[in-house]
């Protein structure tokens, strides 16, 4: 199945049973064509997630004073916005944060036991929330990591344990209503860099995706995630799955949130192509390297292109 724009709509109901062969085989199809894809029925409760946006959108219609107080800081969590682009605050930590989109970001669940997240600078009201959302995503995460690596033909644990303990951020990117014309928020065209990404924004369109030489405008699918392949797994993958630019804007006719869910390889990790996918007729195209160097390099050089897959080439 696929929508309308074609980007594959993929039914997780049966994951866990046996639908699992041909849902692999979906996902490996949609990684390798579109590097995304739509997840419905992912098993992330939908209460939740309406819950977790609200109070999302809750915290960005605060007056600018009240969100100062959560401003990003030298570890890139926050909120940052255009208004305060060049604000000394940020100055102070030499951040490169997005010019024109106001966003905020949390690192919300860490599998290693000791790095527990910094969780006292998610604003109170969304603390219990944003807390059991990057729960429920995380697990509806490694399930179809779990897919996609048997659909490399690996053990269904392989890429989660190549990734090392993972964490996991959130990013909300708020994007006001367009008036008159002019664009107020839009992030431009990039490739994620960490490893898998779950992002949910609900009926208003404003995401578009690069398929070859053309951009699509994704069509809003009722209740699902949009799954993307980041570079790390297209790394991973020895370039079987492909990781998609794309870019995103807010709407005319409604103001638009975009709730984006970042599987990070844990900083230890070494980023290269699997062993098990590499023999004398599939050489690595990739070389390898540790992630927490290679990622915070990257992270302030700030969004272009697909950044990690060309420096590892
Ligand atoms: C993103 O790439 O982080 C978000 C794109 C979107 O808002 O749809
Ligand atoms: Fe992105």
């Amino acid at each position: 199945m696929s929508s309308e724009d074609g980007v594959p709509v993929i039914d997780l109901a049966d994951i866990q049973g046996p639908g699992l062969e041909r849902i692999c085989e979906q996902i490996a199809k949609a990684s390798e064509e579109w590097g995304f894809f739509h997840i419905v029925n992912h098993g992330v409760d939908l209460d939740l997630i309406r819950r977790t946006q609200k109070a999302y959108i809750d915290f960005f219609h605060l007056p600018t004073q009240e969100k100062r107080k959560y401003m990003m800081t030298a570890d890139f969590e926050g909120w940052s916005s255009p208004e305060v682009y060049n604000d000394p605050d940020l100055m102070k930590f030499g951040l490169t944060t997005a010019k024109t989109c106001e966003f905020m970001y949390h690192v919300a669940l860490s599998r290693d036991p000791n790095q527990q997240p910094a969780l006292s600078t998610i604003p109170p009201a969304l603390r219990p929330m944003v807390l059991e959302f990057a729960k429920e995503v995380t697990a509806a995460q490694e399930r179809v990591l779990a897919a996609m690596s048997v659909a490399l033909g690996l053990d269904a644990s392989a890429l989660q344990n190549r990734f090392g303990p993972a964490d996991v951020g959130i990013r909300a990117n708020y994007y006001p209503l367009k008036r008159e014309g002019k664009t107020v928020g839009e992030l431009p065209a990039h490739s994620d860099l960490p490893a898998i990404v779950f992002l949910f924004a609900d009926k208003v369109p404003g995401l578009e995706i690069r398929k070859d030489e053309r951009w699509v405008r994704v069509k809003p699918v009722a209740d699902a995630f949009v799954v993307n392949v980041a570079d790390c797994l297209e790394v991973l993958s020895n370039g079987r799955f492909r990781s998609a630019e794309h870019r995103g804007a807010g709407s005319e006719a409604e103001e638009r949130i975009s709730m984006v869910s970042f599987y990070m390889p844990s900083k230890a990790a070494t980023i290269g192509p699997m062993d098990e996918l590499l023999d004398e007729t599939h050489p690595a195209r990739f070389r390898s390297a540790n992630f927490g160097q290679m990622g915070l390099e990257l992270l302030s050089t700030g969004l272009k292109g697909k950044g990690f897959v060309e420096a590892l080439r």
